[in-house]
């Protein structure tokens, strides 16, 4: 088997890598963004595009950290919308959840506290010590989008919740560390499910991370859990890493009444911390900086 580094099989005297590799040698941009969207719907992103997400990432992930400084015992999640919305609007941008999807999302963010894995509603509930809590924004800035999330944590917390939110944290930096051309889109579940279970907690696999960017959700799918799909990283891909982990059962159950609060089947806490990335030549950066 010819390796990356080996002398291409051409002949031409370069490294496989640089000369015919399919997917790490140096290939006109518009012919492998072409073979992506034909093969993988995956749309290679523009320099253009790629500012605009860049602009977007880091309106939605000043208005994270906002809303996040927000979050104390007394303070309910309804007012936390309330201010990402006040500070959409201050920006000139709209939050990407509201009225999105079948039923439409009724607000701006996503609260999702304790034992809900994610797309929690924000309601008139107070904060009370012991919470933990994912914040999820996602910011729709001239068109393009940026999507993140981040957890906080109420007073003083169980070892268990402290657990899953350290645990996701980390499954999460992992998992953007490895980002680069070439390497597969399954390589990243096998990061994070290698390091959760290495740690005693188990990965949500009903929900998936995402391409995003001119979309909200766009291909490919990325699981968080072990998985077969065998598409590899190219230069010009965003798309988000958003690991949930469960301190119990990785399985879940939607809300019968809203059809999005989505809550571990064991009620045990849930974690979940997301970043949109963009696969650069060498690497990757993370767009969803403040
Ligand atoms: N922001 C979430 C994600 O990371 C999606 C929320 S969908 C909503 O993909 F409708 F609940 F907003
Ligand atoms: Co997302
Ligand atoms: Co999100």
């Amino acid at each position: 088997m010819i390796a990356r580094n080996d002398p291409c099989w051409c002949g031409s005297g370069k490294k496989w890598k640089k000369c015919h590799h399919p997917f790490l040698a140096p290939q006109d941009f518009k012919s492998l963004k072409a073979e992506y969207f034909k093969k993988y719907q995956i749309v290679l992103k523009t320099p253009e595009q790629i500012e605009g997400i860049r602009a977007s990432g880091k309106l939605a992930a000043t208005i994270l950290k906002k809303v996040c400084a927000k979050a104390k015992e007394g303070v309910t999640t309804q007012e936390l919308d309330d201010y990402a919305m006040e500070l959409h609007k201050e920006a000139g941008a709209i939050p990407a959840p509201l009225g999105y999807g079948e039923p439409p999302f009724p607000k701006g963010i996503c609260t999702s506290l304790n034992e809900v894995i994610c797309h929690g509603i924000p309601n008139d509930q107070p904060l009370v010590n012991g919470d933990i809590m994912n914040i999820d924004v996602t910011s729709v800035l001239n068109g393009y989008y940026g999507d993140c999330s981040a957890m906080v944590t109420i007073g003083e917390i169980s070892e268990e919740k402290q657990k899953v939110v350290d645990v996701s944290y980390e499954c999460l930096m992992r998992a953007i560390k490895i980002l680069k051309p070439g390497i597969l889109v399954s390589d990243i579940g096998q990061v994070i499910e290698d390091y959760a279970t290495s740690e005693g907690c188990s990965v949500v696999n009903q929900f998936v991370a995402h391409g995003v960017g001119i979309e909200f959700h766009e291909a490919p799918q990325i699981a968080h859990c072990y998985n077969t799909m065998d598409i590899p990283l190219a230069a010009g891909m965003t798309f988000t890493i958003e690991p949930m982990i469960n301190a119990g059962v990785r399985e879940g159950e939607i809300d019968l009444k809203d059809h999005w609060t989505a809550r571990t089947l064991d009620g045990k806490p849930s974690s979940q911390w997301e970043h949109t990335l963009l696969i650069t030549d060498d690497g990757y950066e993370i767009l969803t900086l403040p």
